[in-house]
């Protein structure tokens, strides 16, 4: 039988236990699972890639048939480069599909022979989102059992060092490792 190899694409600012959720249940399905991590240029992460590879590495640590990979250009492209025949997505809710739905469908159109498979997280981890658990803990807020241990500590790190940043503690004008982050020192 021919084995299934899938890719999990996405961004990843920073990965939450929604994605562990899901990363998990599709190791279960597919043979190979390749967590891909999309270098975008025109976005201004929070973390850079490398540090979001480096958790994602970490985090999936115990899957034998699960790895972390970065691609930029079309996902399509890049599930074919790597004979991919699944692009995973998560949907959390109904406000997802509608979104969900036109990239499936694109994707399908740009390349009718790989699928999109979705998988919904468990429903613990419905109302979240990277974005929000950035938002809580630059506000301070507990991110406890929103994402793992060692992603919530880089967090820490990074919100410390905007902190230090904005009251003048650092030297130079940029935020360490985040050359473009000019505006990231006020939005996180
Ligand atoms: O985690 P996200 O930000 O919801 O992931 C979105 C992602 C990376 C899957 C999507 O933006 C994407 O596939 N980007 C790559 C460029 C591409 O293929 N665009 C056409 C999509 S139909």
């Amino acid at each position: 039988m021919k084995r299934i190899k899938a890719i999990y694409p996405g961004s990843f600012d920073p990965p939450t236990n929604g994605h562990l959720d899901l990363i998990e249940r599709g190791s279960k399905i597919f043979d190979e699972l390749v967590v891909a991590i999309l270098r975008n240029p025109e976005k201004d992460p929070l973390f850079s890639v490398a540090d979001r590879r480096k958790m994602l590495e970490a985090m999936t640590s115990g899957f034998d048939n699960v790895s972390v990979d970065t691609f930029a250009g079309l996902t399509v492209d890049y599930a074919l480069q790597l004979e991919a025949r699944v692009i995973l997505r998560g949907i959390r809710a109904i406000s997802d599909y509608e979104y969900e739905l036109q990239m499936a469908l694109m994707n399908r159109k740009l390349q009718p022979g790989l699928e999109t498979v979705f998988m919904m997280p468990a429903e613990k981890y419905s109302y979240l989102s990277s974005r929000l658990v950035r938002e809580i803990a630059e506000l301070g807020g507990s991110i406890d059992c929103l994402v793992p241990e060692l992603v919530e500590q880089k967090l820490r790190e990074k919100i410390d060092v905007a902190h230090k940043f904005e009251n003048g503690e650092q030297s130079g004008d940029k935020m360490p490792s985040e050359p473009k982050s000019k505006s990231r020192k006020k939005k996180l």
